[in-house]
């Protein structure tokens, strides 16, 4: 069965996966922005489940958006009123946007989830549903063999995220983890190179903040024996390259939990701008090759939080709630951690933006009391946060992290074979400027890694650090501006960019800039300039090769030449 609205570019599939079991997925083709900047060049599709046994469950329902096409879906499959069963995996909105319109038709369903999911539901849904909280180990029986499981799957990537297995079909339903933001008909993981690289990338943005707790869902799936489907709530279902993919995720996950530093975010989830706002910082944290770790001060054990505080370099607090439900608990929490940390370590504070937050300047000062170093100025969010609040946090977070990390940084250069280091850097480059527009953000990076990489399309290669704050601006089918600078005019354009910018600081102050016809600023005293688009990424260790095509260009001064830059190492810039 398939419908469309044309316009929007949204439709629904729905399709049985196995015994007693239908997907019923929700295509939305044009999306192109995800949470926080994340770049989605192929769009991304909402899942939910049907398991019809004696009983009949709904796992999931879908976004908002879909309200018109999966209510003909679900009524298309079922007559919703007979669903016993509505399973929410987590509370955010793209899955459980329409638990009220389902309800609404189904009013006999019992809501089965976490105890906090039920909690934020009931504020969401605002009329009363009959509910069961479930926890780890906890079985629903529907009949004819499908004996639901649940698995407790905190962090992945909401705080109530829960994993459910049936075990007669052998189908583990895990929401966002092990998903990808890709839309197209294929139901199931046929082709693995098509999907690989969102795959990979989806698992950077989402779940890398919190590798440490998918290597604890990881173990916790390890009894499932016959496990042979992964319904996930995002992209194609696993299962033709089920296993390696999520040894992808255990490789990813232990890659990330090795790192030297590990940073801990304390922050009191309110299901909204301080998750995000907490989830923005833990990112930057992990582009910089730090690790982060996810704490709820609300709902962690005391004693956990103070073995978390003994063991990690960074501390990073958003400032939690003095008032409300569980206010007392994470002052508390907040207490022990302010009673453990050491003067080693560095911190950062953030604004969660809840009502009734505890004060910002005070923590400071008790933090910077206790002799910690700071890692970023803290971030004020007086408004309700936008792209720019977002991205002002994910550099906070990387500033830390390369706090952090730059004993290690001097050690890798200095391990460099030193005839290598000294032959690699008479490799020269050119000197350039790229600039970037996008939404309400806008960035730029001095750069000599580039390269001319085709001539039809005119194309090239640009080498962006992971940890580069433009690197979020140019995902693919992002444009950009690349300014090049011109021999004996550089020094100043040169100089400006290469200071060093606090997180979410304007770079273009002081420089004349003109609108490219992408929108992305060119500078004025640029040689010449190219309008360019990216058209693939390729991960290459600590840099992204960034290939782009290039849609315009101008030259200022045709009898100039390109400022050349000579190095004697190839260990830094
Ligand atoms: Fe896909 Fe956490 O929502």
């Amino acid at each position: 069965m398939v419908q469309t609205i044309p316009q929007l570019r949204l439709t629904t599939q729905s399709e049985m996966i196995a015994a007693g079991t239908t997907a019923l997925r929700c295509l939305d083709w044009d999306r192109d922005r995800f949470d926080i900047e994340f770049g989605l060049q192929n769009g991304t599709t909402y899942n939910s489940y049907l398991i019809r046994g004696d009983r009949t469950a709904l796992v999931d329902a879908s976004h908002e958006k879909f309200r018109e096409l999966y209510m003909d879906l679900l009524n298309g499959l079922i007559d919703p009123g007979t669903i016993d069963y509505l399973i929410v995996s987590h509370t955010e909105p793209d899955h459980s946007g329409l638990v009220g319109d389902v309800l609404a038709l189904a009013p006999n369903a019992t809501v089965v989830a976490s105890r906090t999911a039920l909690q934020f539901l009931q504020n969401m849904v605002h009329h009363p549903f009959a509910q069961r909280a479930v926890k780890g180990g906890d079985q629903l029986d529907l009949g004819n063999g499908h004996v639901l499981e649940f698995i407790p799957a905190p962090n992945l990537h909401w705080p109530d995220t829960m994993f459910t297995f049936d075990r007669s079909t052998g189908i583990l339903f895990t929401c966002d983890a092990f998903g990808l933001h890709y839309c197209d008909e294929h139901l199931f993981d046929d082709d693995l190179s098509a999907i690989e690289k969102d795959y990979r990338f989806y698992y950077e943005c989402l779940m890398a903040p919190n590798a440490r707790s998918v290597l604890t869902a990881l173990k916790r799936m390890e009894p499932l024996e016959n496990l042979a489907t992964i319904a996930t709530g995002h992209g194609p279902l696993l299962r033709h390259h089920l296993g390696e993919l999520v040894e992808r995720y255990r490789r990813w996950s232990e890659e990330h939990n090795q790192a030297t530093n590990t940073v801990a975010v304390f922050y009191v989830s309110d299901y909204g701008y301080s998750d995000r706002l907490s989830q923005a910082i833990a990112q930057g944290i992990t582009k910089a090759h730090v690790a982060a770790e996810l704490v709820d001060l609300r709902a962690t054990e005391l004693v956990e939080i103070q073995e978390i505080v003994g063991r990690v370099s960074g501390v990073v607090v958003g400032t939690p709630p003095t008032t409300g439900a569980g206010a007392e608990t994470a002052q508390a929490a907040l207490g022990l951690v302010l009673a453990n940390v050491r003067a080693k370590q560095t911190f950062g504070v953030y604004e969660a933006f809840g009502d009734c937050d505890e004060p910002i300047t005070p923590l400071i000062s008790r933090f910077t009391d206790l002799g910690l170093t700071a890692g970023f100025p803290a971030v004020r969010v007086q408004d309700v946060p936008t792209g720019a609040t977002y991205k002002l946090c994910e550099e906070s977070g990387t500033d830390l992290a390369q706090w952090l990390s730059r004993e290690q940084a001097i050690q890798q250069m200095k391990a460099v074979d030193v005839n290598v280091d000294k032959a690699m850097g008479r490799l020269s480059g050119g000197l350039y400027v790229i600039s970037a527009l996008k939404g309400d953000l806008k960035s730029a990076m001095l750069a000599s890694w580039v390269s001319q990489a085709s001539f039809t399309p005119p194309g090239l290669s640009i080498a962006v650090a992971k940890d580069r704050a433009i690197e979020a601006l140019m995902q693919v089918g992002d444009t950009f501006v690349l300014n090049i600078l011109e021999e004996g005019k550089y020094i100043p354009l040169m100089r400006h960019f290469l200071k060093r910018f606090a997180p979410g600081e304007d770079r273009f102050v002081g420089v004349e800039t003109l609108a490219a016809r992408n929108g992305s600023p060119v500078l004025r005293d640029a040689l010449a300039y190219l309008e360019c688009r990216v058209a693939s990424r390729m991960e290459c260790s600590d840099h992204w090769l960034v290939y782009c095509t290039v849609e315009d260009g101008r030259v200022a001064n045709l009898e100039g030449t390109t400022a050349v830059h000579h190095r004697k190492v190839g260990n830094h810039y």
